[in-house]
């Protein structure tokens, strides 16, 4: 198929591209480089520095198959402080991409929504059913995108799938020297921070919260490896079925604390990693994991990395 992937010069969009190139598709990314790396684009995809907003040129060129639209602002606490920015690149500016996949007659969307949509949730596992709630403008600007979806799905006829991504980590270690992982410059999640840790640029791991209702105190999650998500991708593209938009979890069922979590980096890396006790950080529901029947009924999908895997290849990534 020839793919156009948004976002594919970050760290999820990276690896969706080169698992995409691998299995034989015709890829070209759109990226406008805010957070992404042009270096982290696997050669073979062809690439234009361009905002979502201005994706009519690039679909009016050739026709498309599919659009992966991974491009968006993805930092919570940002979100909260500024959310006009969340509102316009999330929300107006896949409005926009959506229309010119229109105008261009592009028939099948992948995109990246995200379990922020669910809040603090009711019960977990979470099933997609779950009454969306969002803590942040984060997770109401990727919900507001999931109910277009679902609105211009029924309306034009095209097959759209949001995959809600639980806590993605690792790294995708391809071949020997060709590798595609995590940089962002302003680092927020815990298995890169904790991994700075263990290698002596930072020099403690602050826990956000030990008195949370949880085995230890601290927050759990459903960590995936992003090789895991990448090649889900893959299966939504081809399980997209026209007039239908479809909501699909993307986690393994499974939780983790921030101490588990901490005791895998320490495992993977053989290194002491320093932790502290820190307040809460608002917004942080205490359990987030997902239900992964649909998932598994739908795309025949189910994660097949475990957490210690996510770590050491997140590991063998920044330590090249
Ligand atoms: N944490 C720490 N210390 C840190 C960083 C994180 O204790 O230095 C804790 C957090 O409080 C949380 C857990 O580690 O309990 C995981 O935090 P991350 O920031 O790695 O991930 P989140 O669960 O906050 O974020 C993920 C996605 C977001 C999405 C969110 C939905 O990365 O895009 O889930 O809740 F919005």
């Amino acid at each position: 198929m020839r793919v156009l992937v948004t976002g594919g010069a970050g760290y999820i969009g990276s690896v969706v591209v080169a698992l995409l190139l691998d299995a034989g598709h015709d890829v070209t990314v759109l990226d406008d480089l805010a957070t992404g790396h042009e270096d982290a684009i696997a050669p073979g995809a062809q690439f234009v520095k361009a905002s979502i907003t201005d994706a009519g040129p690039v679909l009016a060129e050739r026709p498309y198959d599919t659009v992966m639209h991974l491009a968006a602002k993805s930092l919570v606490a940002e979100s909260v402080e500024h959310p006009d920015r969340y509102w316009h690149n999330n929300v107006g500016g896949t409005l926009a991409l959506l229309d010119a996949m229109r105008a261009h007659s592009v028939p099948r969307l992948v995109f990246s929504s995200t379990a922020a949509t669910y809040g603090e949730p009711s019960a977990v596992p979470i099933p997609e059913d779950a009454p969306p709630a969002p803590a942040s403008p984060y997770g109401t600007s990727k919900l507001a995108v999931d109910l277009a979806l679902a609105d211009y799905t029924r309306a034009y006829g095209v097959a759209t799938v949001s995959l809600r991504y639980f806590n993605v980590a690792g790294a995708l270690l391809l071949r020997p020297g060709v590798s595609y992982g995590e940089r962002h410059a302003v680092e927020t999640h815990l298995i890169p921070i904790a991994l700075q840790v263990a290698a002596g640029t930072r020099d403690v791991l602050d826990i956000y919260g030990t008195d949370y209702p949880t085995a230890d105190g601290t927050c759990v999650r459903d960590y995936l490896h992003v090789a895991d998500v990448g090649d889900a991708h893959l299966r939504a593209m081809s399980a997209v079925r026209p007039r239908t938009h479809r909501v699909i979890n993307l986690g393994s069922g499974a939780g983790y604390s921030v101490r588990q979590v901490v005791e895998a980096v320490r495992r993977a890396t053989g290194r002491e990693v320093p932790v502290r006790p820190a307040p809460r950080r608002p917004g942080d529901p205490a359990v987030l994991v997902a239900s992964t029947a649909r998932a598994a009924a739908e795309l025949g999908w189910e994660p097949v990395r475990g957490l210690d895997e996510m770590v050491a290849d997140a590991w063998a990534f920044v330590t090249g």
